[in-house]
């Protein structure tokens, strides 16, 4: 007898339950009068008395296992009855569920920003030609600021550039559309320059704002919101005259950051006037309005923001690195 126990024992530890089917199954074959513990509660009444003592306590472990496994069981029987062997009971393994690239991130806040600015949004292709990324922006063929922008020609067809920014949007937005006009452009741009703090691809936005007596106040005024709302207050910034030949006249921004406990200038903006050759390239009378734009790069927002010190660690995709932006809405 000890031995039938010894196996009823292990049968009761190795048994399936995998939904009420099964539980109602378990508890047939162990716990029912008609099971197969019962029935050995009245062989043990005719053991002799000096077995007794040594069976009952293995006959009593046995009932109680059973007990026990049946009732461990119980959330069982609520769930889904049609799944075989599979155990309801098996904690989650949890997932992953990946989040949105930190540019991407920065990129989606800058537009939330300009939108309730009144700004809506306007593309234009990156394969751009001559004319809209150089000369309709007051820069003529052998113009020395053309160097300045480190362009990538197509080989076969110089007339054909990479855009080396977001300014062409500036003029094919011009073309489309009558004053009043207020767009940003979000894009891709190129240039052939790459260190810690240039890629020869990222990103811009390019704000345009044509009306009648836009003035450089209000330049400045749209900018500090921006800077506000990006980064909180409290942040130094500072305006440097500057000369870019589509804009007067024309400044670059920069931010503080403290670099090796140190605090330092990051410039991540280019804007001004809009010069009224460029407006006249696009057939808006410059006597009668006036406008401004900037254009500021994505990256060196989001490394100030994030206090990262090298462009490249963007395009990498190394999951150490991305995983720390998951906070970031998908
Ligand atoms: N397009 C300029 C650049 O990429 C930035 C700029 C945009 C400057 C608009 C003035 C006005 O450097």
């Amino acid at each position: 007898m000890t031995d039938k126990i010894k196996a009823l024992e292990a049968e009761v530890a190795a048994y399936l339950i995998t939904d009420a089917a099964t539980r109602e199954a378990f508890r047939l074959k162990f716990l029912a009068k008609k099971g197969e513990i019962m029935p050995l509660f009245d062989e043990f009444k005719s053991l002799p008395n000096e077995e007794k003592r040594v069976v009952g306590a293995l006959l009593n472990k046995l009932k109680t296992a059973a007990e026990e496994r049946f009732k461990s069981s119980e959330s069982l029987s609520a769930k889904a009855e049609s799944v075989d062997g599979f155990d309801f009971s098996r904690p989650a393994v949890s997932s992953f569920s990946g989040s949105l690239h930190p540019l991407n991130q920065v990129r989606s806040q800058l537009i939330d920003v300009f939108s309730r600015l009144g700004f809506e949004i306007a593309t234009g292709p990156e394969i751009e030609d001559d004319w809209h990324n150089f000369t309709a922006l007051n820069m003529p063929e052998d113009h020395p600021a053309r160097d300045m922008q480190d362009t990538f020609f197509v080989q076969t067809d110089p007339a054909v550039v990479l855009r080396t920014h977001t300014s062409p949007v500036q003029i094919r937005t011009m073309l489309a559309q009558q004053p009043p006009i207020r767009i940003i452009a979000p894009g891709r741009v190129y240039r052939c320059d790459s260190d810690a703090t240039h890629s020869p691809v990222f990103h811009q936005i390019e704000g345009l704002y044509i009306a009648k007596d836009v003035s450089f106040a209000d330049l400045k005024q749209v900018l500090f919101t921006f800077v506000k709302e990006i980064f909180g207050e409290g942040l130094g910034i500072r305006f440097r005259p500057s000369f870019f030949p589509f804009t007067e006249p024309s400044a670059e921004m920069d931010i503080e950051w403290i670099k090796n406990g140190e605090s330092s200038w990051m410039e991540i903006l280019g804007c001004g006037m809009i010069d009224p050759n460029v407006l006249r390239n696009c057939g808006i009378d410059p006597e009668e309005y006036s406008g401004y734009a900037f254009g500021l790069g994505v990256e060196r927002i989001a490394m100030l923001k994030y206090g990262i010190r090298d462009i490249r660690l963007f395009y990498e995709n190394d999951v150490r690195f991305l995983s720390q932006f998951e906070s970031g809405t998908v």
